[in-house]
């Protein structure tokens, strides 16, 4: 069997293995790392006075930090904030619902929204906004993961699979396949597709925004993930031919998730974001809404 190398091999083990390694350290520090290199400056600044860090890794090095939070005591309520799922039925149909598949106790939706108000509320001590933004750059990759838009074996947590690969330095891993994708956003190929990934993405109706990334997400569980229904996958090696057919949507998630973040925080932080950004009006109707949060003008200015 072909060694295929751990850093290529990852982010098909992060989407399918445990939850503790779900989307994987790998995925959700590429994403902090693609997002940092598409902020503008005020943005970064404002980021990196909440999370008192100067470096350039300020969104990478936190990217993780609410999948450790969740297993203390302290952070105990926030497990299930980190997925929606999705009660569909793949590979026949597939799509996330709010009202069906939010629970009151709140879902990877509702807490972006949560965040994003929290994290623009003067009232909030350091601590709290700090965790606010943290939690923003985590769940914006998670949403992203098609299997935390989806119910079917419990987000594809029990999914028994083997993969070919093993631990490397995920890190500096992730640095580099980020400066890959920025490049293919910029002037690669995602540059034609990249201009709609933010279409009718808002910060002013954050649950609709959020409800737009798990819907794209949940769509490839139907067309890539699964499309042969949960046994399709089941005990199966991945590599070659499901690594094949996946890799090239999870990459691009990756990509897109990134892009979202960075433009998500540039409207937190200055109101705007230089990022190009499309209105559709025929798209994606708002879901209805339990709760919405509003950027008020005057803090996004005072942030700023
Ligand atoms: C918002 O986040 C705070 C802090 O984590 C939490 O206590 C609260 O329950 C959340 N509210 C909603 C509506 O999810
Ligand atoms: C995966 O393996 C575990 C342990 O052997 C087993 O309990 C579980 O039912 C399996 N999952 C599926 C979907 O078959
Ligand atoms: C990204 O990596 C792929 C595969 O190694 C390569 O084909 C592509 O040209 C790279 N893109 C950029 C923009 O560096
Ligand atoms: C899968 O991709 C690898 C690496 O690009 C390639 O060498 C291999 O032939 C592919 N296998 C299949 C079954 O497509
Ligand atoms: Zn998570």
């Amino acid at each position: 069997m072909t060694r295929f190398t751990a850093a290529t091999a990852l982010p098909v083990v992060s989407l399918l293995a445990s939850q503790a390694a779900a989307w994987g350290n790998l995925g959700h520090e590429t994403v902090g790392y693609v997002a940092s290199n598409f902020v503008s400056a005020k943005t970064k600044q404002w980021a990196q006075d909440i999370l008192g860090d100067d470096s350039e890794d300020y969104l990478g090095a936190v990217a993780t930090w609410a999948d450790s939070f969740k297993y203390t005591d302290e952070g105990e309520f926030s497990s299930g904030l980190h997925y929606i799922d999705a009660e569909d039925d793949p590979p026949n149909s597939c799509n996330v619902d709010f009202d069906r598949d939010c629970p009151e106790d709140g879902c990877v939706v509702s807490a972006i929204a949560n965040y994003t108000s929290r994290v623009q509320d003067t009232s909030l001590d350091s601590e709290q906004t700090s965790q606010a933004l943290k939690f923003i750059v985590h769940f914006i990759g998670d949403i992203h993961q098609p299997l935390h838009d989806e119910a079917a074996e419990i987000g594809g947590n029990t999914i028994n699979v083997t993969f070919d690969g093993e631990e490397t330095n995920l890190h500096s891993y992730a640095q580099s396949w980020a400066a890959n994708l920025t490049g293919s956003i910029k002037n690669g190929k995602y540059s034609t597709a990249s201009k709609k990934w933010l279409a009718n993405i808002d910060i002013d109706d954050a649950q609709a925004g959020a409800m737009i990334m798990a819907s794209d997400a949940n769509s490839h569980v139907c067309s890539t993930v699964m499309p042969d229904g949960v046994e399709g996958i089941e005990g199966d090696e991945l590599y070659p031919e499901y690594y094949n057919k996946s890799i090239g949507v999870i990459e691009m998630m990756i990509a897109k998730a990134g892009y979202r973040l960075a433009a998500w925080l540039d409207m937190i932080a200055t109101g705007e974001t230089k990022l190009t950004r499309t209105f559709d009006a025929t798209s994606s109707p708002a879901p209805p809404l339990r709760w919405r949060t509003r950027l008020s003008s005057t803090m996004a200015r005072a942030v700023s």
